[in-house]
């Protein structure tokens, strides 16, 4: 076992997890995950390089080989072979593409070694479903982000909107619920706070107000030296 700390971000689509994560790990200087990308990416490339969805073992087969850059083009972008994909993964294609191969257990083994490599000094902060549950069990902080679907309907329709992405709210809350759904039901790592997680409600906070909690409990739970 690594002695890298990881502070795990969890919760479901919407629920700041990802904004949340990017703000804690700069302001500890800790490398950050976002596991959700690994899954968007599987999605995008299964399509673009025509994969059966189907084919469990091909999609394992091309989650082991995609060469995915993260950063490239400053914070945030994400490349796939080459191609700038920063973009197309957080399209509405791309957010069920990613749920789609979620659901394929060789799919979440295939990936399971890409994510722990970013456990890296000074420490890491990994953003996903399943990062305090299973990927990285020993974390030393775990917290799982909740909102209500409304409240995360209508913080996806402002983020997809800020970047100039085309979004109609009634069919992000619609697609959100199946997601969900899909996220929760599936038999491999569903969605689910693990035992020992910090649980924060925040449909009625601000992402700051998340952020200074999240900051709270790392300095109790990592001490003054690395917070
Ligand atoms: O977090 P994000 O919304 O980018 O994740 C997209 C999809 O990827 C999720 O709906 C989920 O199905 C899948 N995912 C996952 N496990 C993770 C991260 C994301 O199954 N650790």
């Amino acid at each position: 076992m690594s002695d890298v700390p990881v502070i795990a971000i969890d919760g479901p689509s919407g629920s700041g997890k990802g904004t949340v994560a990017a703000a804690v790990a700069e302001q500890l200087g800790f490398v950050l995950l976002d596991s959700g990308a690994l899954y968007r990416v599987l999605g995008i490339a299964a399509s673009k390089y025509a994969v059966d969805l189907d084919d469990h073992a091909a999609i394992a087969d091309l989650a082991g080989r995609l060469d995915i850059q993260f950063g490239k083009s400053g914070p945030g972008s994400v490349w796939l072979d080459g191609e700038d994909v920063t973009l197309q993964i957080r399209t509405d294609r791309g957010s069920e593409l990613a749920s789609l191969v979620g659901a394929i257990p060789a799919a979440r083994r295939a990936l399971f070694e890409r994510q722990i490599s970013f456990r890296r000094e000074p420490g890491l902060v990994a953003d996903g479903r399943d990062m305090g549950s299973v990927v990285f069990p020993d974390a030393r902080l775990k917290i799982y982000l909740t909102a209500s679907l409304e409240e995360r309907a209508r913080r996806r329709y402002k983020q997809l909107i800020g970047k100039g992405i085309d979004a109609i709210l009634p069919d992000l809350l619609r697609d959100l619920k199946e997601r969900d759904a899909r996220d929760s039901q599936r038999s491999i790592s569903p969605l689910q706070p693990a035992e020992d997680a910090v649980v924060l409600e925040t449909t009625d906070l601000e992402i700051d107000q998340v952020v200074k909690q999240v900051m709270d409990l790392v300095r109790l739970r990592l001490g003054g030296s690395r917070a």
